[in-house]
């Protein structure tokens, strides 16, 4: 199964910051999914961090001298800025931000950011009111305008004793911009993506719930796959145990009406619409605010069912929009999804082999077929729900290419 970053050369810069510590995680992660991590520590970097533990995680010899590398041809800082696939810089101070916005060139980092023309991540971990000053947030936005991509910085406590902006955001969410960052792939550049994804949470009265085992796997390889192609994508996400990708805009709805209702919002400025969410059949109509007390007679409780999110997108979705479905199935799985597919107004609809043990609820993986209008359905072999997205947003790009041209 490819990784994501198998064969591409990443340049780690690690710069002063507390959490420079952190970049031996970052390393290790990266090194695991296939990619050639070249260390670099500015003097910042190395007075926080040893060179020992990173040359040990990506076998490299970790950079920390300009005039070391006239003597060495390996890191010789043109030769890595051409070979380099991505510049990542874990943490990255304001320092690094402000010396990469105005061209300075005073160190082998600074020097090769200047000389590469491989996309660069910053990662910032700073204290918040350096975080928050208008020198940096200016130079934040000249490096945005010139194409340079920026993951975090967390909020939370810092080392420093205050409460804000400025922690390093968690190594997933670095790898996912990371993955973003290293795409060429970008035939989603403009378009606005809108996935529903996770279960929901139907209460029953204020302590309990009526919910489902969707996972939010699915929404989440959708919407990692959307942002890599270049796409804005908001989630509407209900209550599931995996979170959308960090560059995702995230609304959250813990019921089905408030799915539609934010979906409806997001709608007109849509030009992709995915439902990948578990939606509530039903619900408990005006359920108590009191929590219900237990007097040992049978319970029953009454359910109203709730709007179907997909077949109101599909009937109300102008002619430019895309929707496609997901029809979770135990058998005669063609024939409910085709039918599915016509009542819900789609171009398009996954059907899932939801019985099989390496397919549906809470898997990695997944047995589907693709089913459009006028076509065969296409069954599709046992694929990671990574590679069933990437296949996925192929067919968007063929659905796209008959949409009129002033449509799309
Ligand atoms: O009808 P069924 O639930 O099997 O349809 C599955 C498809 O419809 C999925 O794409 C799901 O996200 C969507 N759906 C929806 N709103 C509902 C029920 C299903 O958007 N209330």
């Amino acid at each position: 199964m490819a990784r994501d970053f198998d064969n591409q050369v990443i340049v780690l810069g690690v710069t002063g910051s507390i959490a420079a510590y952190k970049s031996c995680e970052i390393a290790s992660r990266l090194v695991e999914a296939g990619a050639e991590v070249v260390p670099v520590l500015t003097s910042g970097g190395r007075e926080f961090l040893g060179t020992a533990s990173l040359e040990g995680i990506t076998g490299q010899r970790a950079i920390t001298d300009m005039f070391e590398s006239v003597q060495n041809p390996d890191i010789e800082h043109i030769a890595l800025a051409r070979r380099a696939n991505l510049f990542l810089i874990a943490p990255a101070t304001a320092n690094i931000i402000a010396k990469a916005a105005h061209g300075l060139a005073d160190d082998w980092l600074s020097t090769t950011l200047l000389a590469t023309r491989a996309p660069i991540l910053f990662a910032p971990a700073m204290n918040t009111m350096m975080y928050q000053h208008p020198a940096t947030q200016d130079n934040m936005a000249l490096l945005k305008s010139r194409g340079c991509h920026f993951v975090g910085p967390a909020t939370g406590a810092l080392a420093c004793g205050e409460f804000g902006p400025g922690r390093l955001i968690d190594t997933p969410a670095i790898l996912e911009a990371a993955a973003i960052a290293l795409c060429n792939e970008q035939s989603l550049r403009g378009k606005h993506v809108l996935i529903t994804s996770g279960g929901n949470h139907e209460p029953i009265d204020p302590v309990r719930y009526i919910g489902n085992r969707s996972s939010g796997k699915m929404g989440y390889a959708l919407a990692l796959e959307a942002l890599k192609r270049g796409a804005q994508v908001t989630v509407v996400c209900g209550p599931c145990e995996v979170r959308p990708p960090d560059a995702a805009i995230v609304v959250d709805t813990p019921t089905a009406t408030a799915m539609l209702e934010a979906v409806n919002a997001c709608l007109p400025q849509v030009d992709i619409f995915i439902a990948a969410a578990a939606v509530a059949d039903y619900r408990i109509e005006d359920p108590p605010t009191e929590k219900r007390k237990r007097n040992g007679a049978n319970l029953t409780l009454e359910l109203a069912p709730n709007p179907d999110i997909a077949a109101h997108v599909g009937a109300a979705r102008k002619p430019h929009q895309l929707a496609i479905g997901f029809a979770a199935e135990t058998h005669d799985i063609l024939e409910h999804a085709a039918a599915k597919l016509k009542k819900k107004n789609l171009d398009l609809i996954v059907a899932n082999d939801v019985k099989s043990v390496d397919s549906g609820f809470g898997t990695d993986t997944t047995r589907a077929w693709f089913l459009g209008q006028d076509v065969e359905p296409e069954a599709l072999p046992l694929l990671s729900k990574a590679e069933l997205a990437q296949r996925l947003f192929d067919r968007v790009a063929i659905l796209q290419a008959t949409l009129p041209a002033t449509n799309r």
